[in-house]
């Protein structure tokens, strides 16, 4: 049997599948696969100038931007085909690929290995929006303002739309749902090297290093209040000071928050010291609503609602605030953010979350499982942060300090 392994991604720009093709390639470097990742786009940003970036180079009626794709393309797979003859083991094409005869043309390419494609499809409007944000901060719409920049892709996107044919006759193909890591269709002829690891992959979440942060010292912290956008304290401010050294030698290229003033007061400090770093916020990872029991004190709460209190303190998990959250009710919308987080970092090494108290208890978690008794509990101090690191069959989660104030 050939052992060779050639992996062609196939769908619409933004859909995440750069990100599975760094994760399929880390995951097998790791076993000593020697395996590499050809991105026709890289090629395309390297031999070209800035015109390959307008939206118009990828219009299927500008001949001479189809040849230029086409003779990327083929550059692309001739080097793949060059590292698969000289020891390479598995060589992953990172590309649209979605004419049937690009795919016809790929195959050609390794006649005598068995080419396993993989579509990429995301349902989930908001989240394509969230990323098609996170695409433009690249460096090729550097020179467009905001607006240009994302009128220019999805013109883009709509060029490659036109032309669009979703996986049918190829002999080895799998769908997947990008976002949700789920697989929509498999359709196997030949035997393909690793298959089985490969399927895991599209659907088993890995992260190699998660930093969860909880947001430094507020006012309201002083004060034992709840829920409110309080700002921070001197003390928490020097806090974020203190986090952004201590991260100042480790690569964050984007940090995930909440909506709230103190994730980002947090936040901005550690960004600035590193040399490129988006700060995303996503309302999943807002803290707990207290609904009625918006900016009171625990004390208050006791004194003033004792049947709220007593309620809670006999089931935290499921006590459900009046007119505002649980844990239990919290579940859903934590779950989606922390979909959203590992879409949208682009399979990068490290990811950051700087959250809230009940919110960093439910990502930890979701990632490290906990009895749902024990979660309202989970301890989350200002002056450590959580480092946990996951991969398909290792979970840990360590308890870091990073300062003494
Ligand atoms: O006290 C800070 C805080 O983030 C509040 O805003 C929130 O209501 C609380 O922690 C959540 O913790 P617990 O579930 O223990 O009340």
């Amino acid at each position: 049997m050939n052992t060779k392994t050639v992996i062609a991604m196939v769908g619409l720009p933004a859909r995440g599948k750069s990100t599975i093709a760094r994760k399929i390639a880390r995951t097998f470097e790791l076993d000593d696969v020697k395996v590499q990742i050809f991105n026709n786009g890289e090629l395309r940003r390297k031999l070209s100038s800035e015109n390959s970036s307008t939206a118009d180079f990828f219009s299927p009626h500008n001949a001479s931007g189809v040849e230029l794709r086409e003779q990327y393309s083929r550059m692309n797979l001739q080097h793949a085909r060059d590292f698969l003859n000289t020891g390479g083991q598995m060589a992953i094409i990172d590309a649209s690929n979605v004419t049937k005869q690009r795919r016809a043309t790929i195959s050609a390419m390794f006649p005598e290995l068995a080419v396993l494609f993989i579509e990429c499809v995301n349902m989930d409007e908001e989240v394509l929006e969230a990323n098609l944000e996170r695409k433009l901060s690249l460096k090729e719409f550097g020179h467009l303002s905001t607006e240009e920049a994302l009128d220019s892709f999805l013109k883009r996107i709509s060029h490659y739309e036109g032309v669009y044919e979703p996986l049918a006759e190829e002999r080895n193909q799998i769908v997947v749902d990008s976002f949700e890591g789920r697989i929509l269709q498999e359709h196997i002829s030949d035997l393909v090297p690793h298959y089985d690891r490969i399927r895991d992959l599209l659907t088993t979440r890995t992260v190699k290093n998660l930093f969860l942060v909880r947001h430094g010292e507020t006012y309201y912290n002083l004060e034992d209040r709840i829920g409110g956008d309080s700002t921070l304290t001197e003390r928490g401010l020097m806090q974020a000071r203190t986090l952004a050294d201590y991260f100042s030698t480790w690569r964050i290229p984007i940090i995930f928050r909440s909506n709230h003033k103190r994730t980002l007061q947090t936040a901005t400090p550690i960004a600035e010291k590193q040399e490129h770093c988006s700060i995303i916020a996503l309302p999943e990872f807002n803290e707990i609503d207290p609904g009625i029991c918006e900016g009171m004190t625990y004390q208050e709460i006791i004194a003033q609602m004792p049947e709220v209190a007593k309620a809670r303190k006999e089931n935290k998990y499921d006590y459900v605030y009046p007119d505002g959250e649980g844990y239990v009710s919290m579940e859903r919308r934590i779950h989606r953010g922390i979909q959203k987080v590992l879409y949208l970092n682009n399979y990068d090494d490290n990811i950051m979350i700087v959250g809230h108290q009940a919110v960093n208890r439910m990502i930890l978690s979701y990632f490290v499982f906990r009895q749902k008794e024990e979660v309202p509990y989970l301890y989350m101090p200002q002056n450590r942060f959580y480092h946990i690191q996951i991969d398909p069959h290792k979970k840990t989660f360590e308890l870091k300090p990073y300062q003494n104030v």
